[in-house]
């Protein structure tokens, strides 16, 4: 066991945690959260971190629902004495609203980023979603390091699909959609989306037919609701194709989006463990673990 760092996993990351500081070599603690009768938050970190580097362990879907319990635990831990509190964060929230599109609109990305730059000494994450902005560190002023999992979504396609056809949702995946296509040896396009409202996407598709002998593979960063997912599948019927398979990085799969996707034809949904699913495939504990190890000292 190596002395003097601690990952601290709290509610609900229990597999990313314990397989973290397993992969780094070593200890965990945990975080009791309790809710109040009035609705106020009780924490308790379970751990002793006098003395020790805190790595809280926390995926951030649903970020509203975790952000108050996860900044009392890093304020906690930096009052139990703790040397320095960094954060693994898989799944990052608030990268969406990165400008003031209405008046008086809440640039949300950059004031969240502030918020968690002001509790933490660092942030490792994966694959957030940068619009219009090129990093992190525009929005984040604590080293946030980035990983991609378009390596590990080429290998498992190269594996798993046969005569794979990448299908990117929109112009912006062209740029990750292409390396991994090169990168699993298989010929991609991408859609042209407009988005309407939250669950109103419309895709148009370039023509396929010359594809049907290849299975649509549908890559994307996120799946929230599905729909841009299950657009593209209706023009991918149409167009005769064989069913798809849906890989994604982050699965939100807010209500019903995992079942309407099955309905809507998908063959197969893959996603990568940055927010536990049972469609959680790929597994970024590996990466996770040898870049926290090299942010936190700790190898
Ligand atoms: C958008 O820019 C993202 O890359 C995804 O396409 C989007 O978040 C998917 O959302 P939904 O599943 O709600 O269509």
């Amino acid at each position: 066991m190596m002395p003097g760092r601690q990952i601290i996993v709290l509610p609900g990351n229990a597999d990313l945690g314990t397989r973290l500081a397993d992969a780094i070599g070593i200890e965990t603690g945990t975080v009791q959260v309790q809710r109040f009768p009035d609705g106020e938050t009780y924490v308790r970190l379970d751990a002793s971190v006098a003395g020790q580097a805190a790595i809280l362990a926390c995926s951030l879907d649903r970020a509203d629902d975790k952000l108050l319990p996860l900044l009392f635990a890093a304020s906690a831990a930096r009052d139990l004495g703790a040397t320095s509190v960094g954060l693994v964060a898989p799944y990052l929230a608030y990268m969406r609203q990165d400008r003031r599109f209405q008046p008086g609109e809440a640039v949300t990305s950059a004031y969240f980023a502030r918020i968690l730059s002001r509790h933490f000494d660092w942030l490792v994450t994966v694959d957030p979603h940068l619009h219009r902005r090129v990093s992190l560190g525009e929005i984040y002023s604590v080293p946030a390091m980035t990983l991609h999992a378009a390596p590990l979504l080429a290998d498992w396609i190269a594996r798993e699909v046969q005569n794979p056809l990448l299908i990117g949702p929109d112009g912006e995946s062209e740029q990750w959609v292409a390396p991994i296509a090169r990168a699993a040896r298989a010929p991609h396009i991408v859609l042209d989306k407009i988005r309407r409202g939250d669950r109103d996407v419309e895709v148009s598709i370039p023509a396929v037919e010359r594809w049907n002998r290849h299975t649509p593979v549908l890559v994307d960063d996120i799946i929230s609701t599905g729909g841009t997912m299950i657009e593209t599948i209706g023009h991918l019927k149409a167009a005769a194709m064989k069913p798809p398979v849906c890989i994604v990085v982050h699965g939100l799969f807010v209500g019903r989006a995992y079942a309407d996707l099955i309905a809507a034809g998908a063959d197969r949904v893959v996603s990568t463990n940055t927010i536990p699913h049972p469609t959680n495939g790929i597994d970024m504990v590996p990466m996770l673990a040898q870049a926290v190890r090299k942010i936190a000292g700790t190898g």
